[in-house]
């Protein structure tokens, strides 16, 4: 009889140890990194708002990087007691991520009197939606660290300006767009676009691949493209300083 009991323990706590694995390692296959143009959110009908620390750069800012699995679905929300979000773990991240990875979303009117985008919101839902599934390749300081040594690694203002693609509120060929990029970095990218106030599609985010294994530099070709829903021709919007356009 004992016999028996403890077996039947054994075997129960082997399930449980089994069931408590499939928990943890959420496992996916690659990484979209996304940078978005600030000035396609901010001309929409819904606008946006600013951090604190002032109006972004006119730049390309880090939206995320994100967990994703070859057939297209992707792990989210990957919460757990281990891996929750510590802002304490920011101090030495902050300065880089306020430079490149800017909150543009305005707060709700309701629950703060600010004007102001909250970057730390930002940042934190960024980790708790995304970095908590691929917290078992990177904890929360690395993802940070990684994702802004990914910007730095590929300057896409400067990809489309070498090929005169410009944010001066003109029309570009997302195709001109997508050449452009390939030819940088040998990589195809995800264009995705949105709408501005009176309907026109513009350039809104940039997606690249990255591998799962956060080696550093590890670009990739990407296993599944994202939604893309742009028109042929897309608008460049201007975003704060004019010094895109040409003046000649
Ligand atoms: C917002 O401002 C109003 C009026 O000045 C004030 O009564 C209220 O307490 C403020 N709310 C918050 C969340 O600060
Ligand atoms: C844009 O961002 C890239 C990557 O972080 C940086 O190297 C570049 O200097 C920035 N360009 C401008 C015009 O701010």
């Amino acid at each position: 009889m004992k016999m028996i009991n403890s077996s039947i323990i054994a075997i129960k706590f082997l399930m449980l140890v089994t069931l408590a694995k499939i928990c943890v390692s959420q496992d996916f296959d690659f990484f979209y990194f996304v940078q978005q143009w600030p000035g396609s959110s901010c001309d929409t009908k819904q606008g946006c708002c600013f951090p604190q620390t002032g109006r972004p750069a006119s730049n390309f800012t880090i939206h995320g990087l994100w967990p994703n699995y070859n057939h297209g679905s992707f792990p989210s929300n990957c919460k757990s007691v281990e891996n929750a979000f510590e802002e304490s773990k920011m101090s030495d991240i902050i300065p880089r991520a306020e430079a490149s990875w800017a909150a543009l979303s305005c707060p709700s009117k309701k629950k703060t009197n600010s004007t102001n985008s909250d970057n730390m919101k930002l940042w934190k839902h960024e980790w708790e939606k995304h970095g908590t599934c691929s917290y078992s390749v990177l904890d929360q300081h690395a993802y940070f660290d990684f994702t802004l040594n990914l910007k730095d690694h590929i300057d896409l203002l400067q990809i489309l300006l070498n090929k005169g693609i410009k944010p001066d509120g003109d029309k570009y060929s997302v195709e001109k767009i997508r050449e452009a990029i390939k030819e940088a970095t040998g990589f195809e990218a995800g264009i995705r676009c949105n709408t501005d106030a009176s309907g026109n599609s513009q350039l809104n985010e940039i997606v690249l691949c990255v591998d799962k294994s956060a080696a550093s530099e590890s670009f990739i070709e990407c296993p599944i493209l994202p939604d893309a829903n742009c028109p042929e021709d897309v608008e460049f919007p201007i975003f704060g300083v004019s010094q895109f356009i040409d003046t000649a």
